[in-house]
């Protein structure tokens, strides 16, 4: 996630000229930004540039994305009449561009595209708190306080999620991630009753599609067995887990995602070698592991680390290496 940004000086020209949304909104700007990491290194595959509140903002409320803080939402969602404001997302109608993106992508690609979406709880976050939020206090309460609400909130975006998943594998996109980036503020009590029959839906909605999904989540641990219960294909797990503690947790019959800590990649080049080496060796050569960062890429990170870290990898899986499509 976040392969392309700010760590880019060519991401940070085109930032200079555009807002974040209105790239997203732009197919030939969002194909560019795409692309601009693979030309600087030969990762296995792309994600398409976009935000997770693209769709949501084509769903009926404002949102904007603050430089440095994250997705505003200056009316937030706070009740059932709030969720009412909400309309399903027609993706072709609502959100061509992001489809008209993918197509101008796959043109181009020679490594696969993987789609995406947030997951109903980290966009809810986003809705009812009105901006990020450490706690996510007015989420819960909305969950414990209006139960009804929470469901009907929780289904029009996993319903809407779905189509626009779906949308983006059709117009080529051939791998999805779904973000639950905030899912890890839940005690597993929680997600259960209030996030995992939404995912499971979600999943379940998917399965027929025949592409790889992947279910991400940061400061997941305790959640990552009921998360393999929500029938991706593949669990990204953050660095606060062991991966091989991790892929335990979650079975090896499903594939992992991960797991160097993205500020490893700030430190000098021994130490995200040392690092690196250690999410291989817990791998163990087992298969179904996707290396990658356990979360984003931070904007002051080197691009040579990252372009060593690639070729790293490479070296050391050569000849183990396939995609799970
Ligand atoms: O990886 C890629 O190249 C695809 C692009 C991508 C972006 N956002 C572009 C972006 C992806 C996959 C996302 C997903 C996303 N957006 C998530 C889920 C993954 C995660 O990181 O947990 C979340 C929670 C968001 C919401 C969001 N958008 C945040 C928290 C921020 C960062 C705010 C900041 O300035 O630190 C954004 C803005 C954003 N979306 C950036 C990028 C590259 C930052 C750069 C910019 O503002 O131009």
């Amino acid at each position: 996630m976040r392969q392309a940004g700010r760590y880019l000086p060519e991401y940070r020209a085109i930032r200079e000229t555009a807002d974040i949304l209105e790239v997203c909104r732009a197919p030939d700007l969002a194909a560019e930004v795409t692309m601009q990491p693979l030309r600087r290194m030969p990762v296995d595959a792309a994600i398409l540039f976009s935000d997770i509140m693209v769709p949501v903002a084509a769903m009926g409320v404002d949102v904007r994305i603050e430089a440095g803080r994250g997705p505003v939402v200056d009316d937030p969602i706070r009740s059932a009449t709030d969720v009412r404001r909400l309309h399903s997302l027609q993706p072709e109608a609502e959100v061509p561009f992001v489809l008209e993106a993918i197509a101008l992508l796959r043109k181009e690609l020679e490594v696969p595209l993987i789609g995406f979406s947030g997951a109903p709880f980290t966009l809810a976050s986003y809705l009812v708190e009105g901006g990020p939020s450490r706690t996510h206090e007015r989420t819960k309460a909305l969950m414990h306080s209006d139960p009804e609400a929470w469901d009907r909130l929780m289904g029009i975006l996993g319903h809407s999620m779905a189509r626009y998943l779906r949308a983006q594998v059709e117009a080529g996109a051939q791998a999805l991630q779904v973000f639950d980036s905030w899912a890890g503020a839940l005690d597993p009590d929680d997600y259960f009753l209030f996030v995992l029959p939404t995912m499971r839906e979600l999943f379940g909605s998917l399965a027929d599609l025949d592409v790889p999904l992947i279910h991400f989540g940061v400061g997941t641990g305790e959640l990552l067995p009921l998360m393999r219960d929500a029938g991706a294909s593949v669990i990204g797990v953050d660095w606060r887990v062991p991966l091989h503690v991790a892929w335990e947790r979650v079975g090896f019959d499903v594939a992992v995602q991960g797991n160097l800590d993205p500020t490893a990649c700030l430190a000098p080049w021994a130490s995200v070698e040392k690092k690196a080496l250690t999410v291989l060796r817990r791998a163990a050569g087992r298969p179904g592991h996707v290396f990658n960062l356990g979360h984003g890429v931070l904007p002051g990170t080197p691009v040579e680390t990252l372009q060593r870290l690639v070729d790293l990898v490479h070296e050391r899986t050569e000849g183990t290496r396939e995609w799970a499509g």
